[in-house]
């Protein structure tokens, strides 16, 4: 059963929508020869730009080490989208587009770059309104901010104007890196200045969410432990560590994808009602979801509530792959963990006793990131005596991606002259429903930084609130000494020791 916009008509062919539009903006991005700037971030202003959504005065400055005419910085451009959004030759868009954008080189730590910036920023009579976005390594985030603070960059020049930084992740290594960074940034910057990107909240899907529980009257009734046995999150990649051992060796799946992306998506169902759509009081509730948290350890290393992991060599695809350890770049001894699973309950009157389970691994056998609500069984099974298939009880399910929608299962009655029960899914897809592409996470994210709306951006609290969970985990890791962690088999669901501790709680991971 698949559901349709009510009208039967595309909502967003609805001429009553307005749209806001930035006010004029120089958009600087610091790292414009790297990898995010050609996948992620030239693509997306293309696309903002042909959804009409920039605004009429904008600006790109591209700043890098590596040397660039502004022609070259255009070409690009022009190669990004051919490679990322499959625009195979320029057009209307992407050549006006290209006129707007300029380069600027030098060595990040050398106070000289940021005079040239700014005598290109008069040069081109840039807008006032300046993003600044810190594609680099986190490494030189401090000499980034302390030299743009230096160069006055980090206050406008008139009333009209605005400062802004867009930070990436990763934000810190633990929780004392994550506290010094927010206090680098604060030295310099307002916190309303500061939009850390966690680009799992620009989805289409993890922002309906909120729309899903609260603009709905049928589902918050229900969204507590009453009627909800337990919630899984999964986050399941076939890619593996690819080309980025030297980044993920030091990082591994705790502090890539759960410390951020898991517990922000952890936030969003868990969190109370906000009493508006404001970024403070959104970000206020999810804040206050994971200070609910316990502290994961409850006998220091000897946690039962966390599990990690390493994958070995498997088929992924069709395609026979390394093991993590014969990676590039890897240590054959690395103990890094590329899969973890983890259990956690909120002490809170709504959900105590429901446990959360999250799992996140690569190489595992398909592309999946989805949210299901486990709701209780019905407590009398009134139709035992003349159905015998067993009744299963109702979920819910948020397809993140990559087929992004939310599908119901519940029960129904077979066809035919006997009662008997069958599980069927009530499915809404928003390719289906609304005939359009979602836009990438990235569009939405630069938008509302250029609108200046830190709604879908980590706060420096909830940050470090994730951290305080999280770094006790890897203290004890650390301090176990083990020279081997369980291991998956590339292809595989993870290892034995996440299904067993689902088992320990009478359960399974879902099958996917
Ligand atoms: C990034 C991680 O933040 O998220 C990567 O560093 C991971 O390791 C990626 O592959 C997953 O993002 P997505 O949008 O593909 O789910």
């Amino acid at each position: 059963m698949a559901l349709q916009p009510e009208s039967g008509q595309n909502p967003l062919l609805d001429g009553l929508r307005i749209e806001p539009t930035p006010e004029p903006t120089t958009l600087v991005i610091f790292g414009a020869s790297g990898d995010l700037t050609r996948r992620k971030l030239l693509p997306a202003v293309y696309q903002l730009s042909r959804g009409q959504r920039l605004p009429a005065r904008f600006s790109v400055i591209g700043v890098a080490r590596s040397g660039m005419t502004d022609d070259e910085f255009r070409q690009q451009m022009h190669d990004s989208l051919r490679e990322f959004a499959g625009v195979d030759h320029p057009n209307e868009v992407s050549t006006a587009l290209a006129r707007s954008l300029s380069f600027v080189q030098g060595e990040l730590d050398d106070p000289g770059l940021y005079e040239r910036l700014c005598v290109k920023m008069r040069e081109i009579d840039a807008p006032d309104g300046v993003l600044f976005y810190l594609a680099i390594p986190p490494t030189v985030y401090g000499s980034v901010i302390e030299r743009l603070s230096g160069a006055k960059l980090t206050t406008p020049r008139r009333s009209t104007g605005w400062r802004r930084v867009i930070v990436e992740k990763p934000f810190g290594t633990d929780l004392e890196s994550a506290r010094a960074l927010n206090a680098m940034l604060h030295s310099h910057l307002e916190e309303s200045q500061i939009f850390r990107i966690d680009h799992y909240l620009g989805k289409e899907t993890v922002q309906n969410l909120l729309v899903f529980r609260f603009a709905n009257g049928m589902f918050e009734p229900v969204w507590n432990r009453r009627y909800i046995d337990h919630v899984q999150i999964t986050a399941a990649e076939t890619v593996g560590v690819e080309r980025r051992a030297a980044y993920y060796e030091g990082a591994g799946a705790l502090r890539d994808m759960v410390q951020n992306h898991l517990m922000q998506l952890l936030a969003l169902v868990a969190m109370e009602p906000p009493i508006t759509f404001s970024a403070e009081n959104v970000r206020d509730r999810k804040l206050d979801a994971l200070l609910a948290i316990p502290p994961l350890l409850e006998n220091g290393a000897s946690s039962t509530n966390v599990v990690r992991a390493q994958y070995t060599a498997g088929w992924v695809n069709g395609t026979e792959v390394p093991g993590y350890r014969q990676e590039e770049g890897v240590n054959p001894k690395s103990v890094t963990e590329t899969y973890v699973a983890m259990r956690l309950h909120l002490d809170s009157w709504r959900w105590a006793g429901v446990p959360f389970y999250l799992r996140t691994g690569k190489r595992l056998p398909k592309r999946l990131t989805e949210i299901a609500i486990q709701f209780r069984r019905p407590p009398l099974h009134i139709f035992k005596r003349v159905s015998s298939s067993a009744i299963s009880s109702n979920l819910l399910i948020v397809n993140v991606q990559p087929d992004e929608g939310i599908s119901l299962r519940f029960e129904a009655k077979l066809p035919g002259t006997r009662m008997q029960l069958a599980p069927v899914m009530m499915n809404f897809r928003y390719g289906s429903a609304f005939g359009t592409a979602v836009p990438e996470a990235y569009e939405t994210l630069l938008l509302d930084a250029m609108l200046g709306d830190p709604t879908l951006f980590a706060r420096h609290d909830f940050v470090e609130a994730s951290w305080a969970l999280i770094t006790p985990v890897l203290d004890a890791w650390r301090a176990s000494g083990a020279t081997e962690i369980p291991t998956y088999e590339a292809g595989e669901w993870g290892p034995r020791e996440a299904d067993a501790m689902m088992g320990a709680d009478g359960r399974r991971w879902r099958t996917l």
